[in-house]
């Protein structure tokens, strides 16, 4: 029931603000936990910064990976997310215990002040629905407030944009084009992890970023 009301909820938001919402459902457990996979396996207390959490589908499994000492910002544009979320940490039984850990922030993520404060940044940001400058401003961004070392971790449905370019117009090729540039600038150069997530709708992959790298990690493009 709460999986069902979740999804209209989703639906409704993408028909409302396609642009920031990008996908008609939320994300799927096998691509929530391989967008959490750092989280996993021994390690210091962290700060979490969650970008575009919607309805909540990916903060679960960070939440469920949390330890005590960690702490989750879960930072989000769209106001009447932010607000099911909010509710979310109060009623739902995987969320509530750690609510004293979690903060819920209504802004745009460019909007967040500081530096080097996140030791990992999980976003589910649709980042092909996104004009050049705004995929600029957005890594510029988390470059800022990424640590050194830290994990950046996203998503992108699989050949999305190539299968795109071929039933849209010149500008609207271009745009990808240029977004596909910009993107791959950054995989080139930071990227250490990858993860194909097959059982999705659609299908994913999830990119793993070391944005500030200080140790010798290559941006090997591992598959696992
Ligand atoms: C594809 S949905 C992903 C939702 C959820 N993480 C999931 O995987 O099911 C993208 C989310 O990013 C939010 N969003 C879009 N642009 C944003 C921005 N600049 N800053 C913060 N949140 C943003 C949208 O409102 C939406 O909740």
């Amino acid at each position: 029931m709460r999986m069902l009301s979740e999804y209209s909820r989703f639906f409704r938001e993408f028909r409302r603000d396609f642009h920031h919402t990008g996908a008609i459902l939320p994300s799927g457990v096998f691509l929530a936990r391989a967008l959490a996979s750092g989280l996993r396996g021994p390690r210091t207390s962290a700060r979490i910064l969650e970008v575009g959490p919607g309805s909540g589908a990916v903060t679960r499994v960070i939440v469920k990976r949390m330890q005590p000492g960690d702490c989750l910002d879960a930072v989000e544009i769209n106001p009447r997310f932010a607000q099911l979320l909010e509710h979310r940490l109060q009623i739902d039984p995987s969320l509530r215990g750690n609510r004293d850990q979690i903060r819920v922030i209504n802004a745009a993520i460019q909007e967040v002040p500081g530096e080097s404060q996140y030791d990992f940044i999980i976003s589910g940001l649709p980042l092909n629905n996104f004009t050049p400058d705004e995929i600029q401003s957005i890594f510029e961004t988390l470059t800022r407030l990424i640590r050194p070392d830290g994990l950046l971790s996203y998503f992108e449905y699989a050949f999305i944009r190539t299968l795109k370019s071929g039933f849209v117009g010149r500008q609207e090729r271009q745009r990808l084009q240029i977004i596909g540039k910009i993107l791959d600038g950054y995989l080139h150069k930071y990227q250490v992890r990858r993860n194909h997530i097959l059982l999705n709708v659609p299908p994913a992959i999830v990119r793993h970023l070391r944005l500030k790298p200080t140790t010798g990690e290559s941006s090997s493009n591992l598959v696992s």
